[in-house]
Formats: structure tokens, sequence, C-alpha cells
């Protein structure tokens, strides 16, 4: 089979960990016969620098048509001036509108050899699996923004809105339900039902669809605070869980600590299918650009590597392919395997590309 993929690299450890899971990609390919046709972009602060402009029309086109989109991260304090109206961060929310990836996935389990490395205790920990289904093209995110100067030129007064219509909840709810057809049938919805207009909408209507499509999985609803607190004391309780845009963000940050390490989780953010019947996706890791550690192969790949597997599991139909690559990350994190983040006190730590070449000689 063939497929595109446009890869943005984007800023700090961006380019070393896309690098690097596009080695597995290819390996991959070279295993279950893909053709893939490869396009490289701009993004970010990257694209600033080059362009001006952080979703320039260059990378929009390479975008237009392909399967799957593979991305670093972007950001950075060199353009981070909060004056400033050109961010790298609106490229990616561009990219995210663009694509009309309404879903992001965003998958969490513990692996046993890496429990240590978690601040929680390590009973806790055991087979924590989780599926976090965040919203990713609504809300607070999304919505109109103002500021407010005085007389003298002195910022007084800023708004951000937040909407939600039924139809944007109803589609990301029915991921979620589907999911969880398939996991262990339970969805948990996360909202602040108590305060806020757009939670109570989000409410009903998850309920609504809940009940309707999916009667055989249990579904829960949970205030946002009370959720950030249960899920550190009783992970392994949870299967797939949806919630809106901005609690999603800071719901997953959250849980990498479960994990163990920011730098193993992958996500994948999916559009509606097309006529052809793929799904096109937009695919990174979630520890974002990482400033501090960049160019110096200390980042971990693993995140972006498994973002690789959802790649070929969610926009390309190849489960088979996307176990591959999963278990051979899985072997080499068994094999004591460890990037700097994840090397306990007295673990000799290996390079970002030491860590893909254990990964890349496990597949088969
Ligand atoms: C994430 C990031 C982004 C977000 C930033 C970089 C815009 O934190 O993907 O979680 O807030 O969505
Ligand atoms: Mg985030």
């Amino acid at each position: 089979m063939k497929a595109s993929i446009t890869v943005l690299p984007g800023d700090g450890v961006g380019p070393e960990v896309i690098s690097e899971a596009v080695r597995t990609l290819r390996a991959v390919g070279a295993n279950h016969a893909i053709e893939f046709d490869l396009r490289e972009g701009l993004i970010g602060g990257a694209a600033i620098d080059a362009t001006g402009d952080p979703l320039p029309p260059v990378t929009r086109t390479l975008i237009d048509g392909a399967d799957a989109v593979l991305l670093g991260a972007v950001g950075g304090p060199k353009w981070s001036d909060p004056s400033s109206s050109v961010r790298p961060e609106q490229g990616l929310l561009g990219l995210r509108a663009m694509m009309g990836v309404f879903a992001n996935l965003r998958p969490v389990v513990t692996h046993p050899a890496l429990i240590p490395l978690s601040p929680l205790r390590a009973e806790l920990l055991h087979d924590v699996d989780l599926m976090f289904v965040r919203e990713l093209t609504g809300g607070l995110y999304f919505g109109d923004k103002t500021r407010e100067m005085d007389a003298h030129g002195q910022w007084q007064r800023a708004t951000a809105l937040c909407v939600y219509t039924a139809d944007e909840v109803r589609r990301v709810v029915r991921i979620a339900g589907n999911l969880a057809r398939d996991r262990r049938g339970r969805v948990t919805s996360v909202d602040k039902a108590n305060v806020m207009e757009t939670s109570r909408l989000w409410r009903a209507v998850t309920t609504q669809v809940m009940r309707d499509e999916f009667p055989e999985v249990a579904l829960d609803h949970m205030l946002a605070d009370a959720f950030a607190m249960q899920m550190l004391r009783t992970p392994a309780e949870y299967d797939v869980i949806v919630t809106e845009n901005l609690f999603g963000d800071l719901l997953t940050d959250e849980a990498a600590v479960l994990a163990g390490s920011i730098g193993l989780l992958p996500s994948a953010s999916l559009a509606s299918r097309r006529a052809d019947d793929r799904i096109p996706g937009l695919y990174e890791p979630i520890h974002g650009s990482a400033p501090d550690i960049a160019g110096r192969q200390l980042a971990n790949p693993a995140g972006a590597i498994l973002s690789v597997a959802m790649l070929l599991r969610y926009s390309l139909g190849l489960e088979k392919a996307a176990l591959d690559l999963e278990s051979a990350v899985n072997g080499a994190i068994r094999a004591g395997h460890r990037t700097t983040d994840c090397a306990m006190p007295g673990e000799v730590a290996i390079s970002t590309s030491a860590f893909t070449d254990a990964v890349i000689a496990r597949l088969g």
C-alpha cells in the first residue's frame, strides 16, 4: 500500500525525536510493504524565523491531501514574548483547525519496569491503562478573544469565549464510546457542570449519546477538579476519559506523572472519515519542545515513535504494524534501555538515537 505523510519537525527537541520516529516508520514500511511518500515542512517558531508565519502557505499545501501528519513540537523562549501577536502555538492550533482533528487520543499506560520513576506509590500504578479523548478544535482555545487598553495604553481587561455546540460534543463522545466498546467498557466524562453552561450542555449531550448509541458502555460524569484528584488516587479504575479542550490539556499533563515520564506519551488527533475511507490524523508526542535539552540527544523518542504506531493504526488501518512497533518499544524498555528522563539513579542513560536503534533491532 501507499501512504503520504507530511512531516513537521517544528522546534526544540521536535526535529531530533521526529527524525528517529521517521527511521522507525521506514523500518516498519520495509517489513510490511508500505510505500511512504514523506514530505517535510516548517511549522511553529522555525516557520516564523523562515517566513514570519507559524503555519505558512507552503506547509498548508503539503498537508492538503496527506493521509497523516507527523509533528514534533512547537514553541520556545525565543518566540514567547506575550506582547507579540505572532506565536508558534498559533501554527499548531491553526493546523488542528485546518485538518479538522476534533478528537485527540492520549493513551497513558504504566510500564511495569518504569513504575519506580513515578512519584506515586507503586501499588497505585499497576494495570493503569487510560485513554483520554480530548476535544481539540472547540472551547476556550478557539473562542473569540478580546483585549482592552485604557487611555494610557495599559492593559485593563481581556476576554476569552468558551463555546461548544451539541454537534461538537456528540462527535467526540462517539469516538470515546467506540473506543470504550473495544476496551473495558467504561467512559468517564469530565466537566464543570456545577459552574459552566458549556459543561451543562456537554453533560446533557454525553448522557444522551451514550444512552442511545452505547447502552453496553458504562458512563460516569465527574467534575474536573474532583477527577484531577481521583485520577492520582485510583488511576487503575478508569478506562476512557472524554473531556473538553481545556480540561483535556491539563489532565493529560497530570496523567503523565502516572507513566513516569512525559517523554513516553504519544497522541493521535483524528478528523472525520474521508470519502476514500481513511481517517486523516495528526500525530505528535505530548512532551512539547523542551528547549532546555534540545539538540543534545537527550530527548526520549518513545513518545514520537509510539505516535507513529498510532498513525499506522488509526490513519492507515495497519493494526499489526502498530502492534509490532509498540511491542518493539516495550521490549527496548524491558531490556533496560533508558533515555535520561527514564534512568533511575545508577542507571546508564543512552542517547535519543541509541534508544531508537534498540527499538529498530526488535522490529521483526
Ligand atoms: C498540547 C499543548 C498545546 C495545547 C499547546 C502547545 C498549544 O499544550 O498539545 O497539549 O495547549 O493544546
Ligand atoms: Mg498541553
